[in-house]
């Protein structure tokens, strides 16, 4: 299929109308909503210009398809715009990108409208359009479209590309050739509300790109770097992403921007590439837990070809310790039992883990106590929720480490580094058979 030439639409640089739809191209219109107000994220991400849900209608000879929706309490200005552009006995084809509900909210009505179309979504997002229409799922023309498949709309079709996790596992793109525009959905998205809409009218969005990429996409960052690769074939004149401005002026650099901040922060480490890397972190109340970190440090530190960290938390910033922990091989986390609980400091940092991509690094836990000993168990329970792998079950010590309890964290040590280094038999700690032990 041919691709058209490129022209930029002639959007005014005042506000757009309240049920006004936008020209993106000859036949592709904005039909999304607009949230000024928003302060907050899916509770994650400050937005301090709001956001937006863009949704798109792409019309051909054929007929009508509509590229997701937007959240339910937004739905009158998504039906108002699209009823500016649209009928719905048009409507041969609903994409859905993604399915958080963000951009599936009017999604149930507009099936009620317009029960004769195809919903194309990614196989993984079936299991979410299930739960989202309930009963009502089997009522529907429900399609499941891979990578390289396409629909046609006369003159032009739609091709999709999956891109699963960017942001979630159901997560594709949309690819419309014949005006070489790419619909992104989350990807190349940013929570920035600005009515003028076009990345050459709206004002300077760069901090909310980049701080949209670190909350959402940086957890993701591997999956990023495979649909990037996946996308940047392709000749697109225009990016049309689910929320912020829409990428028509230079769009290639937004690509390449996105790939440079899902490279780590940190690149190898000093040693060499087949140097592994082990982060010692702890938090100590009386030097016991400190002292029994040492020792797993100098045990590890006996292993050849590992390189070992040690950090004590209660100085440390957590920012740049994350960028640390996403390019280490592996982490021993240690804290003293506290009221029953591992320390504040220790659960802020797993906390912020989740912002960066630690799925299947070496994780261990350790600390002293004084009574119970919960702490090890909590944190061997929060890095595997994190999707760590634990080969050895957590070492603890009642109050400060005798002799021998210090000869038993070096041999802790030493048998972390081993796994780092696939010298160990590889074994994955059942951390609820472990609490019960
Ligand atoms: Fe904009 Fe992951 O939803």
């Amino acid at each position: 299929m041919a691709a058209a030439p490129f022209a930029p639409s002639p959007a005014p640089r005042s506000l757009i109308g309240p049920d006004a739809p936008v020209v993106l191209a000859e036949g592709v219109h904005w039909i999304g909503a607009l949230d000024p107000d928003l302060r907050s994220f899916d509770v994650i991400v400050r937005t301090a210009n709001g956001t937006s849900y863009n949704a798109y209608v792409v019309r051909g000879t054929a007929g009508v398809a509509i590229i997701d929706t937007v959240k339910a309490e937004f739905s009158a200005a998504f039906f108002a715009r699209l009823e500016a552009v649209a009928r719905y006995d048009e409507i041969r084809f609903i994409v859905l990108n993604h399915l958080e509900p963000d951009h599936t909210g009017a999604l149930p009505e507009l099936l009620r409208r317009a029960p004769q179309a195809q919903v194309l979504l990614s196989p993984r997002g079936l299991p979410l359009l299930r739960a989202l229409l309930r009963e009502a799922f089997e009522h529907y023309d429900i399609r499941p479209v891979t990578t390289g498949e396409a629909v046609s709309l006369g003159d032009c079709g739609l091709e999709f590309f999956t891109t699963p996790y960017v942001h979630w596992p159901d997560t594709q793109c949309t690819w419309l050739a014949h005006r070489r525009i790419l619909f992104t959905c989350d990807l190349f998205g940013s929570h920035f509300c600005d009515a003028r809409l076009f990345n050459d009218l709206t004002g300077d969005f760069r901090p909310a790109f980049e701080h949209y990429f670190d909350r959402i996409m940086r957890p993701f960052r591997s999956f990023v770097t495979e649909a990037l690769d996946l996308l940047e074939t392709l000749d697109f004149a225009m990016i049309a992403p689910s929320h912020g401005p829409i990428l028509r002026a230079g769009p290639r650099a937004y690509l390449q921007r996105t790939r440079t901040l899902a490279t780590a922060r940190l690149g190898a480490g000093p040693g060499s590439g087949a140097e592994k890397s082990l982060l010692v972190i702890y938090v100590s109340a009386y030097g016991a837990t400190a002292g029994l970190a040492q020792a797993i440090h100098d045990g590890a530190e006996q292993e050849p070809g590992v390189r070992v960290s040690l950090f004590d938390l209660e100085g440390a910033e957590l920012a740049p310790l994350l960028d640390l922990i996403e390019v280490a091989d592996g982490i021993a986390l240690g804290s003293p039992t506290i009221n029953g609980d591992a320390v504040r400091r220790i659960w802020d940092l797993m906390a912020a883990m989740t912002d960066i991509e630690a799925r299947g690094k070496l994780g261990a836990a350790f600390g002293s106590y004084g009574w119970s000993g919960e702490a090890v168990r909590m944190i061997e329970t929060r890095l595997q929720g994190l999707k760590l792998r634990l080969p050895e079950p957590g070492l603890r010590v009642r109050l400060h480490p005798s002799t021998d309890e210090l000869a038993e964290g070096r041999a802790f040590g030493r048998r972390l580094a081993a796994h780092l280094c696939g010298r160990a038999p590889e074994r994955a700690l059942d951390v609820t058979e472990a609490a019960a032990g």
